[in-house]
């Protein structure tokens, strides 16, 4: 049987990028038989600076999303990561078992501390963090987008040289890259780059809970380019391309349906085309999550429930763990 883990962090809110890449998939994942957990990695969060007040909104903003996505406690363990203390632990022993080198190599570390004049130390070992909530678990496969495979690559890595000096403790996992959108959804300003949280432009992302005038105002203001028509070509238009990825995420049509159906559309018609199907499509889920988070008491209490099951199971891990290592405690 399989162990599913995957995580998000809540720097911002949960955009369209992250939903159609990323969650949606979730949602499916759960339905199996498998052993599932989705964790809301706020340690990770914190690797930049971060508002307190704000932070302390947008986790229980992310719980509200997931669920309103269709993310379900009663199917899957969904928990935050800075209550449940082994992930800090663990990822102390895994680091230790890191080379400054590997880490220095990772692209997303080196496009993140490219923006900053200082370099935190918590960025350059974020993805040893990500290596300890994954094995915490024995998870086996890992949904992320493409952005992520090299950190679960070091997360595989890292079982393997901890097996080898400790004796057989993990399960090297692997990612699971699902849908044809994972990791690819691009911003709405900036075509080339993809869509996050962090962009400084909130008009590059669509977040969950835009109201529908903000959803058409955004897809309004997409960075396109001047051919009026209606054509994929992800290399020369970028903008366009983006948008029709997705027109197809939230429709379901095929790009060629799109084409077809978009001829005698200028780029600024189609724009509000694609607008009115994300708007429609977001609408069921806006107002769930409108919904969740007018009781913020009763979100905490699905955290909490979340993270006492996350608790018994690393407190096993980790216990394991620091017999293996050396490091003496009550047995
Ligand atoms: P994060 O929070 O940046 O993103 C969460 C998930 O969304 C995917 N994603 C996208 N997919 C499509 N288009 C986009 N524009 C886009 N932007 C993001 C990401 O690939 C990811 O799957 N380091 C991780 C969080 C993490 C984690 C973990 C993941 C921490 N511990 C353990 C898996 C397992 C991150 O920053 O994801």
């Amino acid at each position: 049987p399989r162990t599913i883990l995957s995580g998000i962090q809540p720097t911002g809110e949960l955009h369209l990028g992250n939903y159609l890449g990323a969650v949606r998939q979730w949602v499916q994942l759960q339905q199996g038989g498998d052993d599932v957990l989705f964790c809301v990695v706020d340690l990770h969060s914190i690797t930049l600076p971060q508002d307190p007040a704000t932070l302390h909104s947008h986790t229980l903003a992310m719980a509200a999303s997931l669920l309103a996505c269709g993310i379900d406690p009663g199917r899957a363990v969904v928990f935050q990561q800075s209550r449940v203390q082994e992930h800090t632990q663990l990822a102390w022993v895994l680091g230790c078992l890191t080379t400054m080198a590997r880490l220095g190599h990772l692209p997303q570390y080196k496009e993140k501390s490219a923006t900053q004049k200082e370099i935190p130390l918590g960025l350059y070992v974020y993805p040893v963090l990500q290596a300890a909530d994954i094995l915490l678990y024995h998870a086996t496969h890992v949904p992320v987008g493409e952005d992520q495979l090299q950190h679960i690559q070091l997360a595989s890595d890292l079982a393997r040289i901890f097996n080898k000096r400790f004796g057989q403790t993990f399960k090297a996992p692997q990612p699971l890259v699902l849908g044809q959108d994972a990791g690819r959804l691009r911003s709405l300003r900036q075509p080339t780059k993809k869509m996050s949280k962090s962009e400084p432009d909130a008009r590059g992302r669509v977040a969950l809970s835009d109201a529908p005038d903000v959803v058409r105002e955004k897809f309004k203001k997409a960075v396109t380019d001047f051919t009026t028509e209606v054509y994929y070509d992800p290399e020369a238009r970028p903008g366009v391309s983006n948008l029709m990825v997705i027109d197809r995420a939230v429709t379901g049509r095929t790009l060629e349906e799109i084409q077809a159906a978009s001829r005698g559309l200028t780029t600024a018609q189609y724009k509000l085309a694609v607008a009115e199907a994300v708007v429609e499509h977001l609408a069921p889920i806006r107002q769930r999550m409108n919904h969740l988070l007018q009781e913020p008491g009763h979100l905490d209490q699905i955290l909490e429930k979340g993270a006492e099951q996350a608790r018994e199971r690393a407190a096993k891990t980790w216990n394991a763990v620091r017999q293996k290592v050396g490091l003496l405690g009550k047995l």
